[in-house]
């Protein structure tokens, strides 16, 4: 009832948005991934639609109920997810990165399961760097033009504000949203730090949920006023 009669700060805003881990696959049964929970995210794309966006939220591998009225995509790998991604975004006018994707993968997936041979071997793996979505998306033409508006995520372990200013120079985004992780990993509830050119402001421990709903209204006020 409260989001049926939420104001609608993002009517005619299309919002796209990555959630959830990525899984990097060794051989047909193994893989690397990592514990976001995609709580965060799925609670971003709900607020975003019930503030009136046409939603499409691009998940790697999670449990989650798909929020009502967003278009959902899912996806296993970083690979996977920069496509869907690459796809969706000449559509989009934000751009928010929460999923936690996997910053190397392995050079190679083994075609059938990798064996014990018996002999006590360990296999060698070998990583290759994984694109950086976010990156890749803020370089973009239309991004650069102020026609897609981009946010990034970071969860760090310290040094919070210098590393979310060192990262959103580093990506090109107008604001990046951090948190002190891993902690938050699957909990309900968080604290942000969003950060932009100008400076920084705090969003206190409250539940996913409520952070999702006072993020996106701080990015429909960024829109209305054209000020990134
Ligand atoms: N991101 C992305 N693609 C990647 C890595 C990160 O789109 N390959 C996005 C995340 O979704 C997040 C932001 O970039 O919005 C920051 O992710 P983070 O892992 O904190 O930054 P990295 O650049 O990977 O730096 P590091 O992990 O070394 O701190
Ligand atoms: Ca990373």
């Amino acid at each position: 009832l409260i989001a049926f009669f939420a104001p609608k700060h993002l009517a005619g805003q299309r919002v796209l948005v990555t959630a959830g881990p990525t899984f990097e696959a060794i051989d047909p049964v193994r893989g690397i991934t990592n514990l976001s929970s995609g709580k965060m995210g799925f609670a971003i794309a709900r607020a975003a639609q019930e503030a009136g966006a046409d939603v499409t939220l691009v998940a790697g591998p999670v449990h989650l109920p798909t929020p009502r009225g967003v278009r959902r995509i899912d996806v296993q790998s970083a690979q996977n997810m920069l496509e869907a991604v690459a796809q969706q975004a000449p559509e989009a006018t934000v751009f928010i990165a929460t999923a936690a994707v996997a910053d190397w993968r392995p050079a190679s997936s083994a075609e059938h399961k990798i064996k014990k041979d018996g002999s006590g071997q360990v296999p060698q793996l070998a990583f290759v760097e994984n694109p950086d979505i976010l990156a890749t998306v803020a370089q973009s033409e239309r991004a650069r033009a102020g026609q897609l508006f981009c946010v990034g995520f970071a969860a760090e372990s310290e040094n919070l504000l210098a590393h979310a200013q060192a990262k959103r120079a580093r990506k090109g985004v107008p604001l990046l949203v951090g948190n002190i992780g891993p902690a938050t990993f699957g909990q309900d509830d968080n604290a942000l730090l969003l950060v932009d050119a100008h400076g920084h402001r705090e969003l206190p421990r409250a539940s996913k949920r409520q952070l999702a709903q006072q993020l996106i209204a701080d990015i429909a006020q960024r829109l209305e006023s054209s000020i990134p």
